[in-house]
């Protein structure tokens, strides 16, 4: 709602609020199948009426169709019994990078300014709303506060801040709470107060108070007020204003976060990170709403916990885990040492979080520094062990199968020589885990780093890993690539991985998913899943990683490549004599991806007798495959295939030009990621062999042939041997509710070759040729595009049939290759 005189005014809209109390409270239902969750909370007020506060897990707030995005949200009934949101939060925002959301090429992409940059307070949330009462509801994210306890109440606290505030202005609680209610909104401020609780950055008592930095339209979607009519209203109650800065340009945006970033500190503060407000729209030419999303600071924020932390860690006779910054830590912790020394109060205190940032200023004075000079020094100087490291580095995988270990693994060896151990190429059933760990040491003599390329999902084989090695190479350091497995985001992880592992075939030393039945792939992998253990780093053995690098199950290997060099280069800049570009990166993964095949295959489901010995008899076997491939079982359905990226291509743009409704099915397919990521034209699916058996039997005729002359094994690996080449012109886009498909033309002999006469001419047995572009959902078989396309023969696309169509406008013709696709 930017871009605007005035401050926005909504009312809310009473069979709306009832509708979205409603759903809120089904969700509430314990043993409900659903994709999320909500807890409710009631409480008692002072005037004896109720609020109920909503939550959702953090991680729900990441999953579409949601009935609000809030965090924070408190509704009641009103005196005349309607149900009415007496408060509203924010929406949920999260770090830059962490959703594909505010990954940046998105960000550039949907968003528009003007950005309004405000640091990061560091206290907690408050929300002041008015009842209809005139009551003022004072609260914290989701509680009005223990009444029983106001000492530990955030809400209370703030109350108190609030009254001390209005009677600076000679006004109550019900001026403010009609003013709120009035406006149909909620303000929320930032409480910070050391002397109530102490968070890691100081404020000075002239300091703490409320900062004002928001103000909510109470409704289910969210609108909040331009920084300006936030500070006028900061002005006008005795709030104290958040400190932002206006950017229209993202690209400036950027490079102003990344600039403060290098030190953590902003108009001379130490700071914990920005937060930006802008407006996104969801799918292009979407209508723009309110969104913000965070840049949060690495350092000094961090050295100052691990500060904290340790002297925790001191004061309660453990030993401090310095992870990083280790030159400085220990000086700071023979100071704080000293200090506990003189006075053993300080020790109780501390624990209570009192007097954290006077011993780190004191210390700081004493040597005359900064906490940015220390890292600007230890960045220039290279002072700390990290920045000097340059070899004896295991990467540990943590990760359940199909994950991309294996991938990210090989790009790494190819950018930079880095040594490579697969579990998978251990021979033998007996010590395995020790021969791995021997496999790791061995590689470390010949690479600087080397990559331990196993599960190591559980604790027990983590301790193993680094305790092996450790005994054999004391000064290794370890650093964990740990594929981030929240229960809550398992649905997503079983769709990533189990689509890669299952289209990779045979492709794999033990997973070999053409051979093996899908069901029992499946239950493999559920046993990772459910086995999987997090990185836990406050204990044994996870306290071994130096480093944790955390990377995303869901997203690209490509992605997960740059995240990984990204933090190995920011942690041990030495490591690296150059940083490869974005094309070496592309190219490393796209190698990594078509280059690779294992040189062994064992199965390690079976008993050790049906072993085999090396690989060579599966190998074999793989051979002996082929060489029947005639008549070859294992073909699903031979297609022409189109370059994917060309027809998202095409089909962005021609719904760039249609109105909102006619673009409707292709954004909810976009949105709801149920566009295909392959496309291609059947030519002919093995249930239809009965009726066409001669086209079946002739396109494996061909297909021997070119396994034959890829070579053996050819016609395990992805995408499979080429039979020859096929243009395709698309026509139009036909669709209904359910499924959408471009109805296209076979164009044979304007390929290459053509013209000698030797060009095989390719046909498709399903009564129209089209491509499924994709369903509504995951029940619907993209072979209901037939049962469309006979419909839409028949009765045509109008209103009353429910089916739409748009042409392809221009000659759009793309370059398939036919090729025969695995059964899986
Ligand atoms: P296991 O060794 O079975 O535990 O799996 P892994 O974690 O080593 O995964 P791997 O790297 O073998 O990836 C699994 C499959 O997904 C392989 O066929 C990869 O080629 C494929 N794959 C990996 N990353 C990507 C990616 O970013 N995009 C696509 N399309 N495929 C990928
Ligand atoms: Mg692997």
């Amino acid at each position: 709602m930017a871009h605007r005189d005035e401050a926005p005014y909504k009312p809310q809209n009473r069979q709306e609020v009832r509708e979205l109390v409603q759903q809120l409270e089904a969700h509430t239902k314990k043993g409900r199948k659903s994709n999320f969750s909500v807890r409710k909370n009631t409480f008692n007020l002072p005037s004896n009426r109720t609020v109920d506060s909503w939550r959702m897990q953090d991680w729900d707030y990441k999953k579409p169709d949601l009935p609000t995005y809030a965090r924070g949200l408190f509704t009641y009934t009103t005196l005349d019994g309607n149900p009415e949101i007496a408060v509203r939060g924010y929406d949920k925002f999260f770090n830059h990078g962490e959703v594909s959301t505010t990954r940046w090429e998105n960000v550039q992409r949907s968003t528009r300014g003007p950005y309004e940059l405000s640091v990061k307070e560091n206290g907690c949330i408050i929300f002041i709303a008015g009842l209809d009462d005139d009551t003022l509801l004072v609260c914290s994210k989701h509680s009005t506060g223990p009444r029983d306890n106001p000492d530990l109440s955030h809400a209370i606290n703030g109350e108190r801040w609030i009254d001390k505030q209005l009677s600076a202005l000679g006004k109550t609680r019900a001026d403010l709470a009609r003013k709120l209610r009035a406006m149909n909104a909620t303000a929320v401020a930032e409480l910070c107060d050391d002397s109530f609780e102490e968070h890691v950055l100081a404020y000075k008592p002239e300091d703490a108070g409320l900062y004002l930095h928001g103000i909510n339209l109470n409704l289910p979607e969210f609108a909040t007020y331009p920084g300006p009519f936030v500070d006028k209203f900061a002005d006008e109650w005795g709030f104290k204003k958040v400190m932002y800065v206006m950017e229209n340009d993202i690209k400036k945006v950027k490079a102003f976060l990344d600039e403060v970033s290098e030190t953590g500190n902003y108009a001379g503060r130490d700071t914990e990170g920005f937060v930006i407000r802008c407006q996104a729209q969801d799918f292009r030419d979407g209508p723009y709403h309110d969104w913000f999303f965070k840049y949060k600071f690495e350092e000094p924020y961090l050295m100052y916990r691990q500060w904290r932390e340790c002297t925790k860690a001191i004061i309660s006779g453990k030993s401090p885990r310095v992870r990083k910054h280790k030159k400085i830590t220990e000086e700071y912790l023979l100071f704080a040492r000293r200090c506990l020394q003189k006075d053993p109060q300080l020790g109780k205190e501390y624990h209570h979080n009192h007097g954290i940032i006077k011993m780190r200023d004191d210390f700081l004075k004493e040597r005359g520094l900064k906490g940015s000079d220390i890292i600007r020094q230890e960045r220039e100087g290279g002072e700390v062990e990290n920045s000097q490291t340059t070899r004896n580095i295991v990467l540990v995988p943590v990760a359940t199968i199909g994950c991309g270990k294996t991938t990210v693994a090989v790009a790494l060896t190819k950018l930079f020589g880095w040594g490579h151990v697969q579990n998978d190429n251990i021979i033998g059933r007996r010590n395995r885990p020790q021969m791995f760990a021997q496999a790791v040491y061995s590689a470390l003599g010949t690479s600087l780093v080397v990559i331990a390329d196993r599960n190591n999902h559980q604790k027990r084989e983590r301790k193993q890993l680094i305790a092996d090695v450790l005994n054999i190479v004391p000064e290794v350091k370890f650093v964990a690539l740990q594929y981030v497995h929240d229960r809550g985001n398992y649905d997503n992880i079983r769709k990533a991985t189990r689509e890669r592992v299952l289209s990779r075939g045979d492709n794999h030393q033990t997973i070999q998913a053409g051979s093996k039945s899908q069901e029992e792939i499946i239950g493999i992998m559920e046993g990772f899943l459910s086995r999987f253990e997090p990185v836990d780093d406050s204990g044994s053995p996870d306290d071994m990683f130096e480093t944790i690098i955390d990377i995303d199950a869901t997203a690209s290997s490509r992605d997960n490549l740059e995240t990984v060099i990204t933090r190995l280069h920011s942690e041990y800049p030495k490591l690296f004599k150059e940083m490869p570009s974005a094309d070496d990166l592309d190219n490393a993964i796209e190698a990594a991806l078509n280059d690779y095949k294992p040189d062994l295959k064992h199965d390690l489901g079976r008993s050790s007798n049906s072993r085999s010995n090396g690989g060579s008899l599966a190998l074999r076997q793989v051979q002996n495959a082929s060489a029947k491939a005639g008549k070859d079982p294992k073909v699903e359905y031979f297609g022409v295939q189109l370059p994917a990226s060309d027809v998202g291509r095409i089909l962005a743009t021609v719904f760039r030009d249609q109105d909102a409704e006619t673009s409707r099915f292709y954004n909810q397919l976009d949105k709801s990621r149920r566009i295909q990521p392959e496309f291609h034209v059947t030519l002919i699916h093995r249930a239809s062999i009965p009726e066409h058996q001669g086209v079946w039997e002739r396109l494996s005729q061909l297909h021997g042939e070119a396994v034959k002359q890829a070579g053996p094994g050819a016609m395990w690996q992805k995408p499979g041997a080429k039979m020859g080449d096929c243009k395709v012109q698309l026509e139009r886009l036909v669709w209904d509710g359910r499924v959408m498909c471009f109805v296209v033309r076979l164009l044979n002999g304007q390929q290459s070759g053509a013209e000698n006469g030797q060009a095989p001419v390719f046909e498709t047995v399903n009564p129209i040729a089209h491509v499924t572009v994709g369903t509504a959902n995951e029940t619907i078989k993209p072979k209901e595009s037939n049962d469309l396309l006979q419909k839409w023969l028949q009765v045509g696309s109008s209103e009353e049939t429910g089916i739409k169509e748009v042409t392809v406008k221009g000659h759009v013709v793309l370059d398939g290759v036919v090729r025969g696709i695995m059964r899986k």
